[in-house]
């Protein structure tokens, strides 16, 4: 799996927009962004949409992540969720496919229908988003084994993940995706720490918050925006080597915690 992927949240709700986010995608892959990450979430399909028409006759060497709604978890629900997504982005698998979130559906039923998307070739890999430790336990065990990712809300200011859900995921060698990796351009971004440490490298402060991210054991960031130059400045992050020095300044300004505390959510 690349380490840098795109995000798509927000993309497809306007058909508008839909041109444009056509060609900010387009640039995205031109620039050399293999990965896209969407959901059948994302305007309510939207976003699929666009990734369709971004990636005609450029399918192969593109690693495309979707996710399904909890509700669609059920042995029939994620066969007909992940047909929908096939057809929106118009191609014959998705290289990783996850549950959005926990829900209510009992996980055996869920990856019953993971199983048979995997075995048919609809799906190269199967994970789960958002799942906290005890989600994580409840699923199947011979399934724990074989998870391709938990796509969980990780950055800087938030590190509730390195608790216990990345201890457990890096014992099994299942790889992290951090969402929301700028904390959505948030006050992070404002940080003196982090702009101390950003003048160092003559960088900027997202491409600190990204190179921290990839830092990290076995993770994979996914920043979101609709600008190429944008895209070019978060994917020049992963030129950027933080030494000791910037790593125990950030650990000061964001502390890992210190107790158990549950993944946040975006
Ligand atoms: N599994 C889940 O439950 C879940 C939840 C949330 C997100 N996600 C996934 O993760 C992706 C990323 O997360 P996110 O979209 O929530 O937040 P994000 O990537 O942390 O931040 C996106 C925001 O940052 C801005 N931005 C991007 N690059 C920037 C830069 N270099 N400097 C300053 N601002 C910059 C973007 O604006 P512009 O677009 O205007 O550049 C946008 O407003 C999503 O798109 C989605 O694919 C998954």
């Amino acid at each position: 799996m690349p380490a840098f992927g795109l995000g798509t949240w927000r993309m497809g709700e306007h058909p508008d927009h839909f041109g444009h986010e056509v060609d900010v995608l387009r640039t995205a892959l031109d620039l050399g962004v293999t990965l896209l990450d969407t959901a059948e979430m994302y305007g309510e399909g939207g976003a699929e949409e666009v990734i369709g028409e971004a990636i005609q006759g450029r399918r192969d060497g593109l690693f495309l992540v979707s996710k399904f709604y909890p509700h669609n978890a059920s042995r029939n629900g994620v066969i007909e969720a992940c047909e929908g997504s096939l057809r929106r982005m118009n191609c014959d698998y998705v290289d990783l496919y996850m549950l959005h979130w926990p829900g209510s559906v009992p996980l055996a039923q869920t990856f019953e229908a993971l199983h048979e998307l995997k075995d048919s070739g609809r799906i190269r890999e199967f994970g789960v988003s958002n799942f906290n430790l005890g989600d994580l336990e409840s699923i199947p065990e011979a399934d724990q084994q074989q998870l391709g990712c938990n796509q969980v809300f990780y950055n800087l200011a938030h590190r509730e993940v390195e608790w216990e859900v990345a201890p457990w995921c890096q014992q099994r060698g299942v790889p992290l995706m951090a969402y929301s990796p700028l904390d959505q351009a948030g006050s992070l971004l404002q940080s003196p720490a982090v702009a101390e440490v950003a003048e160092r490298h003559s960088a900027s402060a997202a491409q600190v918050a990204l190179a921290w991210l990839l830092h990290q054991p076995n993770t994979v960031v996914i920043p979101k925006s609709v600008r190429p130059e944008r895209i070019k400045e978060n994917l020049a992050a992963m030129e950027i080597n933080l030494n000791e020095q910037d790593l125990s300044e950030l650990d000061n300004a964001f502390p890992a915690p210190a107790q158990a505390v549950r993944l946040g959510m975006r």
